[in-house]
């Protein structure tokens, strides 16, 4: 049975905390059905952070079989799925066997400190022993975060995947190439590609021609052949191999804050978003421009819709734990039973009596890039309750984005006035109230706040012919939250916050 609501688009949305598959109606951009599975995440040694290749294999499939059974509960047919699009957790390193198919390792996750000693090896091998040297060349500082430190580690330290490298049976991919060649056939000749936007977070990516980079390459000595080939965002990859969906083509890919971006519509020069997930990346759209940060932000891809159609960059701030911190509470230290309890918890109380949280877990990102950072809680007493503790914790999400607005609006010249907002912790509204006070300027939620899997959706969709994104007119509505304190309380408290991360810096030997 043909549906009314006219063609429908399919996403695949792999985060970190889970994936989910969405489908979209390409006529007005409403979600109409989707499944949501959780990741399990490893922690085999302080500071690492793994995931089963597989697991995250199976949830994306398992979430695509379930949306499409819903899609039959409310009498809609798959057959109206005219492609899918892809989007996922950025810099998490997959590393298989193209012969077998098997993963070589789990996934390193983007969040993993294992590679803190590879990073001073690094650094020291620069001229002037500089983390930024790279900069010129990828938008990037050397740090833990991005991918190619963490193949390089793996060709180091597992004799599995070296000896796999050696033999050429090594494939090397961020979670969208290991999706995308599994989806489109596996070992029986599974495509193994990667967009700009994903190749862009590697570091081994040339971000001003869009090609893996020689001296990037030699500077990690990462053999080319193991990397997968770079596309634009939108264009058919390949097709599914099997499922309720086979044969559909695969058209779009963006790593999840690039498709954020697309799907919160700032497709303008000055336009920005801010993605509340497991970190917190806070993106403005740059235009044809690259801008290179002198406030320890990033300059990225933002996307490319089409292999003819131009790069458009953006200037990002990552955090690395927002969410995160929540599922923490949750799960560490039990003071709630779901991440959304926070909100009821943290509302009990009306101020953290002077409680200050820095959730440096994995170091501190954006602006400091501080790998031996450490999480800390400061400002206790014997007032001091797990309310308040709480209430901290979306604090510290709030004033950490500050801390990307500030660095934001010094590197692009125009002080943000406002800032688009989505992720699953934007439900929060007591988080949306803070971050209005915290920051000092509007903060503007769209009510449909699946943005990401929708910028993937409109990319495969756009490739394909079906979602028209340079006229679009979809229609946003919106919630706003304008701040309810004064300039001078705002000040005061972020003053505090910035002397509890202080305390929070160099605190591994
Ligand atoms: O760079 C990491 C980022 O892509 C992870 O996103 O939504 O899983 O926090 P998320």
């Amino acid at each position: 049975m043909s549906s009314s609501i006219g063609p429908l688009v399919g996403a695949v949305d792999q985060g970190t905390s889970s994936s989910r598959f969405l489908i979209f109606s390409a006529k007005n951009a409403e979600l109409v059905t989707y499944h949501q599975t959780e990741i399990k995440q490893f922690y085999p040694k302080e500071g690492w952070v793994e995931e089963d290749p597989m697991e995250i294999l199976e949830s994306v499939k398992t979430c695509m079989n379930k949306a499409v059974d819903n899609l039959k509960a409310l009498n809609l047919s798959a057959q109206d799925i005219k492609c899918i699009g892809i989007t996922n957790q950025r810099e998490t390193t997959v590393v298989w066997d193209k012969i077998t198919g098997e993963p070589l390792y789990n996934a390193i996750v983007w969040l993993d400190l294992r590679t803190s000693s590879t990073v001073d090896k690094l650094i020291s091998k620069t001229p002037q022993k500089d983390k930024d040297y790279l900069r010129p060349l990828c938008g990037l500082p050397i740090t833990t975060y991005f991918s190619a430190v963490k193949l390089r580690w793996l060709l180091d330290n597992s004799e599995k995947v070296a000896t796999a490298a050696a033999e050429g049976r090594c494939l090397f991919g961020t979670v969208d190439s290991w999706l995308l060649w599994n989806l489109t056939g596996g070992k029986e000749g599974g495509q193994h590609i990667t967009d700009v936007t994903n190749a862009s977070r590697t570091m081994l990516m040339n971000i001003q021609d869009l090609k893996w980079d020689n001296k990037l390459c030699q500077f990690f000595d990462i053999n080319q052949s193991m990397l997968p080939e770079i596309r634009s965002s939108a264009e058919t990859y390949g097709h599914l191999f099997d499922g309720p969906l086979k044969a559909l083509p695969i058209s779009g890919i963006l790593g999840d804050q690039q498709a954020a971006l697309v799907g919160q519509l700032c497709l303008k020069p000055g336009q920005a978003k801010n993605t509340y997930g497991t970190g917190c990346f806070l993106l403005m759209n740059t235009g044809l421009e690259l801008v290179h940060s002198n406030n320890g932000l990033l300059t990225t891809v933002g996307y490319k819709l089409g292999p003819n159609k131009p790069v458009v960059y953006a200037l990002e701030g990552a955090i690395a734990i927002a969410g995160a911190c929540v599922r923490w509470l949750r799960d560490n230290l039990g003071i709630i039973k779901t991440s959304e309890e926070i909100e009821t918890l943290a509302s009990k109380v009306e101020s953290t009596s002077g409680c200050y949280f820095v959730p440096a877990f994995s170091g501190l990102f954006c602006p400091y890039w501080q790998n031996d950072a450490r999480g800390i809680i400061c400002g206790l007493s014997q007032f001091t309750t797990k309310e308040h503790i709480a209430r901290a914790a979306l604090e510290a999400v709030c004033f950490q984005t500050r801390e990307l607005l500030e660095a934001m609006n010094q590197d692009s010249g125009i002080p943000l006035k406002s800032i688009q907002v989505d992720g699953g912790m934007t439900a929060n509204n007591l988080l949306m109230q803070l971050q209005a006070d915290l920051m000092g300027i509007n903060v503007v939620r769209p009510s449909m706040p699946e943005t990401t899997a929708l910028g993937a959706a409109m990319a495969a969709g756009h490739a394909i012919g079906v979602w028209n994104l340079d006229n679009d007119e979809t229609k946003v509505t919106t919630d706003l939250y304008t701040s309810s304190i004064t300039e001078k309380e705002r000040d005061d408290r972020f003053c505090r916050w910035k002397q509890a991360v202080q305390r929070s810096m160099h605190w591994i030997p």
